[in-house]
């Protein structure tokens, strides 16, 4: 038996801006993670097992657009293999799904993991080449992505990030001081794919207007990146708030997002904004320890279905 995982991730700074080449911020969430169990078989088939939504199928009557099919065929193409067979592939994941939590992201990262390891594939544990191959199946999920959530799950570090032709720029970093984040879900699911194209048919009826709304988010990533690495939570939390009045700008805040980022500010954080594609899923607050606590309660008691910490 092989097991193999990834994590989940948060956008910290530039979610949808980045798609247009403006740079962005985001880190992995190590202790939510997708989880691939891959057990040899007597039986031919190679069986994709997901329990937690109660799926069973083999890869031989998958559709084409199932994303585990594609995970499978994508590496066996990469690893030069003539075909995969006697196989129980399992995957579970503790990421909410359809958060902004690269859950989608984190499973497909997490299978080509444990069949790296189950083929003896050392070449494919390279985050480069996780990161691309889980790239064709974000396509699936997204339509365009702009690469961050394959990127941060594939590297598990913080990363600075922008979108380029032909390579993306992609630059980990360390954080000089523990920062301590706090996770709020809306309980709202958000579709990545629908919330990028309203924002690209946006851009297309005004893109003078929206360009200016990404180069906004692209100085404050800048900044935030420069606070980051100072070690400068104040700076940052402000940044924080900057972005989200410009993402409430791009429409892609709801009233659930805003009443969370209000009250954990309110409560005490630094800083709060939404994280990832918006109208639904998570927003994130930026807490020092003395104030964690009452802004965690603050989050639930305003509504939040769920709340999780995490360290930077
Ligand atoms: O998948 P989410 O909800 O974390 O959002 C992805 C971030 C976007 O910038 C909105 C889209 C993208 O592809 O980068």
């Amino acid at each position: 038996m092989t097991t193999a995982s990834a994590p989940g991730k948060i956008i910290l700074f530039g979610e949808h801006a980045v798609v247009y080449g403006r740079p962005a911020i985001a880190a992995p969430v190590s202790q939510l993670r997708a989880t691939a169990r891959i057990e040899n078989q007597s039986s031919f088939d190679v069986d994709l097992i997901a329990p937690q939504i109660q799926r069973r199928r083999t890869l031989q009557n998958a559709p084409d657009n199932d994303p585990l099919a594609l995970t499978l065929r994508l590496f066996q193409s990469e690893a030069g293999l003539t075909f995969l067979a006697n196989l129980a592939i399992t995957v579970e994941s503790d990421i909410p799904i359809a958060s902004g939590m690269g859950s989608g992201a984190a499973l497909t990262a997490a299978v080509l993991r444990a069949l790296a390891k189950h083929f003896r594939k050392p070449a494919l544990l390279n985050p480069a080449v996780l990161s691309r191959l889980t790239y064709e199946v974000e396509k699936i999920h997204h339509g365009t992505p702009s690469g961050i959530d394959n990127t941060v799950v594939s590297y598990e570090r913080p990363i600075y990030f922008e979108r380029h032709e032909p390579e993306n720029l992609i630059e980990p970093f360390r954080v000089e001081r523990p920062l301590r984040f706090l996770i709020g879900m809306t309980g709202v699911q958000s579709q990545t794919k629908a919330v990028v194209g309203d924002v690209r048919r946006q851009w297309e009826n005004d893109s003078k207007r929206f360009e200016t709304l990404f180069d906004a988010c692209g100085e404050i990533t800048r900044a935030a990146r420069r606070a980051l690495q100072d070690g400068n939570a104040t700076a940052l939390g402000q940044l924080m708030n900057d972005n989200h009045h410009v993402l409430q700008q791009m429409t892609v805040s709801s009233p659930e997002l805003d009443g969370l980022t209000e009250v954990a500010t309110r409560a005490g954080a630094l800083g709060a904004k939404l994280s990832g594609a918006g109208r639904g899923g998570n927003m994130i607050a930026l807490v020092m320890s003395e104030a964690e606590t009452a802004v965690k309660n603050a989050l639930r008691h305003a509504g939040a279905t769920a709340v999780y910490a995490t360290t930077l």
